[in-house]
């Protein structure tokens, strides 16, 4: 049991997973706040380059709690949506640390950015010549397709031919002229190649070709390389962590040699989303049954992938924990299981065929590293209702940080309804 990643991390602080689910129920998402402080100011000081910053990608988990704590510390954010923006306004965030990284957005989107003084980027010059002719003499940015990508899955890679992302380099003549013709401020260039990678070398290489696209452009404001960084999924078969501190020395050279070429007052932007709450994150379930069919030993769950869509979307990994009702030597006997959900799907399956503790009805479940893109992915399918999240605050107290969903929730939406 030693071994475990909530035990090496005191993940649960002064309560336990029995008294969690007993006290907020099950499922349930818990985070820690000691770990969520350390990753932000990992990617805080990831590049030893004083004009650096980082911009945390709200997407990634934007409740309102975790995002004022990511605040604290310092970051900026990115945003993809209004709802996000709404959000992270809440949460405290200036309009000047907001940037607004649109994607096939309409008008009323954009002029929603703008109006609260936020930065727009646009991805294709059909957005751009439509910022233009709401917004001329206007400032935005533009997002640049690099040429290639990178990521854990097909449908997380998000530069290169075949996505629908950014602006190819061959179009930037396209770019100017619709720049000059709206007589717009082009205040910044971003891109984002794709999420999940463990090594920086494809990451430096897109950083390359982000520079050589710049110096095109003159008079910039900043230059946002993107997101994408890594974190170890299987720690249980000894993972390792992403090399921050060479990756990011080899970085700062690449500006470095930039700014003091081009733009020496240039703002340099990454936008890690993963890196920062993944690894602060645990989803918690329940065993509520058992059966073995064609030879499969299944464990059946509470966690659906309505409440954890990853494994399903992207065969992700994720490392369980097991956390026994009855007290015993849960490491003396292991046994091959496929751990599934209650959803109406037979594709609702959260890990194939792991070699995990004997695993009885009424333990409970530790899925590791769900703190990114685990609730902000969850939905209402078979009418299911989202669970609570619950932080684990530095003096080892927890603190109800959202309220599972009611069954009135499911009902309140529909107009003809009156409670
Ligand atoms: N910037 C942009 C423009 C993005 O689209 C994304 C993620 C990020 C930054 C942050 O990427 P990160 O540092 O988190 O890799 N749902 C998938 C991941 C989708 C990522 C979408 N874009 C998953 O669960 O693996």
């Amino acid at each position: 049991m030693d071994q475990y990643y909530t035990i090496k991390t005191s993940f649960f602080g002064n309560t336990n997973p029995q008294q969690l689910i007993e006290q907020y129920g099950s499922p349930l998402y818990v985070y820690n706040e000691s770990i969520l402080r350390q990753r932000c100011r990992d990617m805080a000081d990831f590049i030893p380059y004083a004009n650096y910053i980082a911009n945390y990608s709200t997407k990634a988990n934007s409740n309102l709690e975790l995002l004022k704590i990511i605040r604290e510390e310092g970051l900026h954010v990115d945003a993809m949506s209004p709802g996000e923006i709404y959000v992270l306004l809440a949460a405290g965030f200036r309009p000047d640390q907001i940037f607004y990284i649109g994607n096939n957005v309409s008008i009323e989107e954009m002029m929603y950015a703008v109006n609260l003084g936020i930065t727009v980027s646009v991805d294709s010059l059909s957005q751009l010549e439509t910022f233009g002719q709401h917004n001329p003499g206007g400032n935005v940015a533009v997002r640049i397709n690099p040429g290639f990508g990178i990521g854990h899955h097909e449908k997380v890679v998000t530069g290169g031919e075949k996505t629908k992302f950014g602006i190819n380099d061959d179009r930037i003549d396209d770019v100017k002229a619709l720049i000059q013709k709206y007589n717009l401020n082009l205040v910044g260039i971003n891109q984002h190649i794709g999420s999940l990678f463990m090594e920086g070398e494809p990451y430096l290489q897109s950083i390359r070709t982000l520079l050589d696209i710049a110096s095109l452009f003159e008079g910039l404001d900043f230059i946002d390389m993107g997101g994408g960084f890594g974190i170890p999924y299987q720690k249980q078969d000894g993972e390792k962590p992403l090399e921050l501190k060479l990756f990011g020395e080899q970085a700062a050279e690449l500006l470095d040699a930039w700014a003091s070429r081009y733009n020496p007052d240039i703002q340099f932007m990454s936008e890690p989303g993963r890196y920062v709450v993944a690894e602060c994150g645990v989803l918690l379930g329940t065993a509520h049954a058992r059966k073995e069919n064609g030879g499969i030993h299944y464990v059946g769950t509470d966690l659906g992938f309505n409440v954890l869509a990853r494994p399903v979307m992207y065969d992700a990994w994720h490392d369980i924990e097991v956390y026994p009702k009855h007290k015993r030597a849960v490491d003396s006997l292991k046994e091959t299981v496929t751990i599934v959900g209650n959803i109406c799907e037979s594709g609702d399956i959260i890990a194939y065929n792991r070699q995990l503790p004997v695993i009885s009805i009424g333990d409970i479940l530790g899925v590791m590293d769900a703190g990114a893109y685990g609730h902000t992915m969850a939905s209402n399918y078979n009418n299911r209702l989202r669970p609570a999240e619950v932080l684990i605050r530095r003096d080892g107290t927890d603190k109800l940080i959202r309220r599972r969903d009611t069954m009135e929730d499911l009902i309140r939406v529909f107009p003809t309804h009156t409670v």
